[in-house]
């Protein structure tokens, strides 16, 4: 039984491990294989969701497990009762992990220092979003045959990403090369040590193309310039698009701001991934509950 919590944690052949059972799960052509049956999660979000959220529960009930859904929205938390509290009160009910999103960034860890239950991280702040960036390295994977030499872009809203986070601990572990582009309002310094910052030219010029939602929500007023300013200057646009190599791929973990960071007909262009990237979470999120379970 173990507890992910963010690919900074894991080591090569562990990515590779969760990789090759990906590709396991993703070939079975039988839809329920309930080899954890006798297992019971409850998915905690704390924070809104849908890809994360119903793709964890579509792997698990793919896999037999008894899932609890549990929505802050509509719970005790609404009458102040704590993050901790809340995952206690689940543990002492009798479940055997919890998936869990979460607003704060280092909460997760002190969390399950105390219970003695798996947690599987389905997002935290601008931390890591451990299996985004496992979809993410299987779409790149099952597109290219390897993740070793990739050149991989990652455009946007840096700072607040832990989608880029987690897949620059990924990737650079597998080998692929990341450089980051972002306007000044939006870089994380402190990420500059580990991925050059370039410009948009020299982004485009890339195996993978990976866009990033601007997250409104975080940001403090006045940091995002105008929508179509924005677009202007970092968006992936039809124009820009149209330049790229042919076998370069387009990515974005989504949701996604169409007509902001990318254009409406890019998102679904023939070198567009977005979708595939979501049915790619199913069987990532299905080795990454066996991983946590077994
Ligand atoms: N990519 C992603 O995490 O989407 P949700 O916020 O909808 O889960």
């Amino acid at each position: 039984e173990r507890s992910l919590l963010g690919i900074k944690e894991l080591d090569r052949t562990e990515i590779l491990q969760l990789l090759n059972r990906t590709a396991y799960w993703d070939n079975q052509s039988v839809k329920l294989n309930p080899v954890l049956k006798s297992h019971f999660v409850a998915n905690m979000f704390f924070e809104n969701s849908t890809r994360t959220r119903f793709s964890f529960e579509m792997a698990e009930k793919r896999l037999g497990v008894q899932v609890l859904n549990f929505t802050a929205a509509a719970s005790s938390v609404e009458k102040g009762e704590s993050i901790y509290d809340t995952v206690r009160t689940l543990e002492s009910m009798g479940i055997d992990a919890g998936v869990v999103r979460l607003k704060p960034a280092g909460v997760l860890q002190q969390l399950s220092e105390k219970v003695s239950i798996p947690l599987v991280n389905a997002g935290d702040g601008n931390n890591e979003h451990p299996t985004q960036a496992l979809l993410d390295m299987y779409t790149m994977t099952k597109n290219f045959g390897e993740l070793k030499g990739l050149k991989v872009s990652i455009i946007g809203d840096i700072m607040h990403s832990r989608v880029a986070r987690s897949n620059l601990w990924g990737l650079t572990k597998m080998g692929a090369k990341v450089q980051f582009c972002a306007p000044d309002s939006m870089k994380a310094p402190e990420l500059a040590q580990y991925a050059p910052y370039v410009t948009m030219e020299e982004a485009l010029k890339a195996d993978v193309v990976m866009m990033l939602r601007v997250q409104l929500e975080r940001h403090a007023t006045g940091i995002l310039q105008s929508a179509e300013e924005y677009r202007k200057q970092y968006g992936l646009t039809e124009e820009r698009a149209a330049k790229l190599d042919k076998n370069t791929i387009i990515m974005h973990p989504a949701p996604v701001n169409r007509n902001v960071e990318i254009d409406d007909a890019v998102v679904e262009s023939s070198q567009s991934r977005i979708f595939p990237q979501m049915a790619n979470g199913v069987p990532v999120r299905m080795a990454v509950m066996e991983r946590a379970l077994l």
